[in-house]
């Protein structure tokens, strides 16, 4: 063997030994920053959804959702916005592709929205052929660029016939309707889309929609409601992908995830074992609710443990947490090509128990309590704290967690509050995408799958119960015109900077430094042209020594 070839191995070697480390919680390298780039085929983009950027709400044979319903009404929704018009994507798509392509997009996240597809929810009663010409144009349009469209099948827009029918999640019966819809979607796009997410973020779903009412369909009903919707959601989601598994994959060679939102729980006190075991509570109920049944067979035993035990001395006779049949166990196993991970901000988590009774609810069930330092930064929602180390824990949870399943990062990304939004300087998002993703890189270089990063959002969009007064875009969009222009913000370039990178690969490329002409010029001529013209001095002033010494001897 040459001494290169053993080098060589020797460096892999040394690679896949530092990758198989597990990740020490212990060491503190919270501020270090970390030069590198990501590996080849990284797929870089960002994404949007159905009801919250398409607009033409009641245009072409759509039929109603949930949102479209639960916006008129008033009184639910900051300023009483409704997504009526919202970005208007569903007339703009090609503008905004082009967006995409000058950013060099690999892929675009979106969803389909169900309604537009079945207007009463199910396929027997009527097939929106308009609806389907929009999403043929949108996916070949992207393909035709080559971005890779990354399809959601629900993005919390519910048919609103099947919520006054039967209940929406609350009944078993959506498990089939949903199947339908995606066994369509699987039949008319499944020849051009490859990557499919049955659900995104079902812990809002289930909690701001069955729990505590803020969102969609509005219903509070404290302590099952969410139970029971994450229960038929998590089936759903299993059903449709043994339908892909079965009658697609050979064909279409694709892969079938989901998409779960999660926060990172940092105990409190590191070395109490109670704040240990509250912040692990945290974010099982959080994300293992969903992740737990999809790749171990079953819920989180905390979760089983803590609500069967709440149950029981509020007299119930069964937990308020559904149990899955040894069957449905096996069924659900095992359905995840991969994993798409949504994550915004962290806590500081610390244990209170509270006591059970009428009152209790899925957040009392938790026995913890959330905190955040006041230091850290949060320019745009309340709940958005700026808390990059928090992103390669969680990563790094996945990884031990679930058998390091492939991840996709479906959402990331920070908002800011209307009134600050004049100027489009945006360096708070730039530095956050920065220290967002540098974390990213860290967690890669842990042996963590990611495979790709996608920003929320391309657009200001409709920010569900929020209205438009949290912007999550990189491009602004002017609300109040009519044709809904697009600005971009700083951050674009940024993001560019840092796709056409590839990552970080010396201190030059990560300074978010803001792109007005310029700042660009004096930093070509701080780093460009000074050292060009000091270099130049120096080599003449050698030669003119070398003459002067020359003509001496
Ligand atoms: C998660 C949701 O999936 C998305 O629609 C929303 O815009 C972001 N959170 C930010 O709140």
């Amino acid at each position: 063997m040459s001494l290169q070839r053993m080098l060589k191995l020797l460096y892999a070697l040394v690679l896949c030994v530092s990758a198989n480390e597990d990740f020490d919680w212990t060491k503190n390298e919270r501020g270090s920053f970390y030069y590198g780039t990501f590996p080849t085929g990284f797929s870089w983009g960002a994404g949007g959804s159905a009801y919250q950027t398409e607009g033409a709400w009641d245009k072409d044979g759509k039929g109603m959702s949930i949102w479209d319903v639960f916006a008129h009404k008033k009184g639910k929704i900051f300023l009483n916005d409704t997504a009526d018009h919202s970005c208007e994507g569903y007339y703009k798509f090609k503008d905004d592709i082009t967006l995409m392509k000058d950013m060099k997009f690999n892929h675009y996240r979106f969803s389909i929205s169900w309604p537009r597809i079945f207007p009463n929810g199910i396929k027997a009663d009527h097939i929106n052929e308009k609806g389907i010409k929009y999403y043929d144009d949108l996916i070949n349009m992207l393909l035709d660029n080559n971005i890779t469209p990354i399809v959601t099948l629900y993005h919390w827009d519910l048919p609103q016939v099947l919520h006054e029918k039967y209940g929406g999640w609350q009944n078993a019966s959506m498990v089939n309707y949903f199947n339908d819809f995606a066994n369509l979607c699987f039949e008319r796009f499944g020849d051009r889309v490859k990557y499919w997410i049955t659900f995104n973020n079902p812990w809002s779903s289930a909690v701001e929609g069955y729990e505590t009412g803020e969102h969609a369909p509005g219903l509070k009903l404290k302590g099952t409601g969410a139970y029971k919707a994450a229960h038929h959601i998590i089936k759903a989601h299993a059903k449709v992908w043994h339908t892909y598994d079965t009658q697609w994959r050979s064909k279409q060679k694709g892969l079938v995830g989901i998409s779960l939102l999660a926060d990172w729980g940092e105990p409190v006190d590191i070395t109490n074992q109670r704040d240990i075991e509250a912040a692990e509570r945290y974010v099982q109920f959080y994300m293992g609710w969903f992740a737990t049944p999809i790749f171990n067979g079953d819920y989180p035993q905390v979760m089983k443990d803590y609500i069967g035990r709440k149950s029981a001395q509020q007299g119930l006779g069964t937990s308020r947490l559904p149990v899955f049949s040894s069957q449905e166990k096996t069924y659900i196993k095992g359905t995840c090509d991969f994993l798409g991970i949504g994550h915004f901000t962290t806590r500081y988590i610390t244990q209170k128990n509270y006591p059970s009774g009428r009152g209790n609810s899925y957040f009392t069930d938790r026995d913890l309590v959330e905190l955040v330092d006041p230091r850290w930064p949060d320019p745009g929602s309340e709940w958005l704290y700026s808390v990059p180390w928090g992103f390669r824990r969680l990563l790094n949870f996945v990884k031990t967690q679930y058998g390091n399943p492939m991840i996709y990062v479906t959402e990331n990304g920070v908002s800011e509050k209307v009134q600050r939004c004049t100027d489009l300087c945006d360096e708070w998002r730039m530095q956050y995408f920065k220290d967002y993703i540098n974390e990213m890189l860290k967690a890669l270089k842990d042996g963590v799958n990611v495979k790709g990063y996608t920003a929320w959002s391309l657009l200001d969009k409709f920010e569900w119960d929020e209205g438009f007064s949290e912007r999550f875009g990189l491009f602004y969009v002017d609300f109040l015109n009519k044709n809904k222009p697009r600005y971009p913000k700083a951050s674009v370039q940024y993001y560019k900077r840092i796709i056409s990178s590839n990552g970080f690969p010396n201190q030059r490329e990560v300074q978010p430094i803001l792109f007005d002409p310029l700042t660009s010029h004096m930093e070509m001529v701080t780093e460009i042209v000074v050292p060009t013209v000091c270099t130049l001095c120096i080599l003449l002033a050698a030669v003119f020594l070398m003459f002067l010494l020359r003509g001496r001897f």
